[in-house]
């Protein structure tokens, strides 16, 4: 790895990276990954506006020649019976503004409530998995960052100088996040990686040495399916030494109608958020969606335990997508099932972590056990 300065902009740069000059739009590059074209395989840099810039690396994501794009998952999902869209694609630019609005609805209550845990709880996770040495602050699916900021004013406060490393699919909320975090904290610094969870992980085990705080917050565990989260927390601990820790926040079972309130608010937020995806595909794949003609739909499941959001068809419709060269065909009252949410008991979820290869160090819920915060280690590892 090697360093370049450019127009007084410090910059690290690695095999695979490159540099993104001055000015140069970073949602150019997001929409270039979305769309699979060849300037996002490598594209590595800062924005213009970048505070502190010698402070801020971002890597992108390397995209394997075979790594299905968004009109590829888009034409597997949407031709499937039932249709379905995957989750992950909510988070375009204009769905992490969306989700950021979500976050400040008093029905949203996980966000509030994770945030004060973690506020009641941050010296004593610091001073838990830190054991006197300085720690790496991982975050998977980090968005704003906004909660975070407790444990970096934390960790800082203990250690006085810290390297944030948020891993996000989204660039420009990562971005917009390490604008905010690097003028805020002087001796903080950021590499960023606009990545999914597993490259962002294994990138991460390359580069990072000592030990790490990793955090995977705001319930992303519950869009899984259930054995697809455990393969993924075992991911985790794969790439886990023994004085690493995992911060895992997941919202609990509760009453239903609380529980659909979060994903149904009546200030229509999330209806914008789920329609957000046919938007994404009007706009990247010139889809012609009229998203008057779809109702949000967002439902407590008891039986899966699990909170669903769907996207209604109000009639019988057919959709053309250019860039898929079909059209889609709906009859009313079709869905397309686009978010699951699953909600544990703290029992679940001790297991969960037991199974993956964790242990529990100390868990923190709010008084209505509505939201746990778990603090893991990986199971076998001495304390020192
Ligand atoms: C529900 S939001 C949570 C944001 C934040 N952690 C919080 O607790 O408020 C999920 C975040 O994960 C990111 N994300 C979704 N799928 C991802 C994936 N497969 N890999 C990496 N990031 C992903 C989204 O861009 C979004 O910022």
């Amino acid at each position: 790895m090697s360093r370049h300065d450019v127009r007084g902009l410090s910059l690290w740069r690695g095999q695979g990276q490159e540099l993104l000059a001055p000015g140069l739009d970073h949602r150019k590059a997001d929409r270039a990954a979305t769309l699979g074209q060849p300037q996002a395989r490598t594209l590595v840099g800062v924005s213009n506006a970048a505070v502190g810039s010698s402070r801020l690396r971002m890597d992108h994501a390397l995209r394997g020649r075979k790594a299905p794009s968004f009109a590829d998952d888009v034409r597997t999902s949407l031709w499937d019976v039932p249709k379905w869209l995957p989750s992950k694609y909510f988070y375009d630019e204009r769905g992490s503004e969306l989700f950021e609005r979500i976050c400040t609805l008093p029905e949203y209550y996980l966000t509030s409530t994770e945030a004060q845990i973690l506020r009641g709880a941050a010296s004593e996770i610091v001073a838990e998995a830190s054991m006197g040495e300085d720690l790496v602050l991982v975050e998977l699916g980090s968005g704003s960052s906004r909660k975070t900021q407790t444990l970096i004013a934390a960790l800082l406060a203990a250690q006085g100088r810290l390297l944030y490393v948020p891993i996000d699919i989204s660039p420009t909320i990562l971005h917009q996040a390490a604008e905010r975090l690097l003028a805020a904290y002087p001796t903080l610094r950021i590499v960023g990686k606009a990545m999914e969870h597993e490259q962002g992980l294994a990138a991460l085990s390359l580069e990072q040495q000592g030990p790490k705080l990793v955090l995977f917050l705001g319930s992303s565990l519950g869009n899984y399916e259930p054995a697809d989260s455990e393969r993924f927390l075992r991911e985790i601990r794969r790439h886990l030494g023994p004085q690493d820790h995992l911060l895992l926040g997941a919202d609990l079972c509760h009453d239903p109608a609380v529980l659909e309130a979060a994903y149904d608010d009546p200030t229509g937020v999330t209806a914008l958020f789920n329609k957000n995806l046919l938007e994404r595909i009007n706009r990247e794949l010139g889809g012609r969606f009229s998203t008057e003609s779809f109702d949000h739909l967002a439902f407590f499941s008891p039986e899966k335990v699990r909170v669903e959001m769907h996207l209604r068809s109000r009639i019988d419709q057919q959709v053309p997508i250019e860039a898929i060269g079909e059209v889609v065909r709906f009859s009313a009252g079709e869905t397309i099932h686009t978010e699951n949410c699953y909600k544990y008991t703290r029992e679940q979820l001790t297991t969960l972590a037991e199974v993956c290869g964790f242990a529990q160090v100390t868990s923190w819920s709010d008084p209505p056990d509505r939201f746990s915060v778990q603090l893991l280690r990986p199971r076998g590892a001495s304390l020192r």
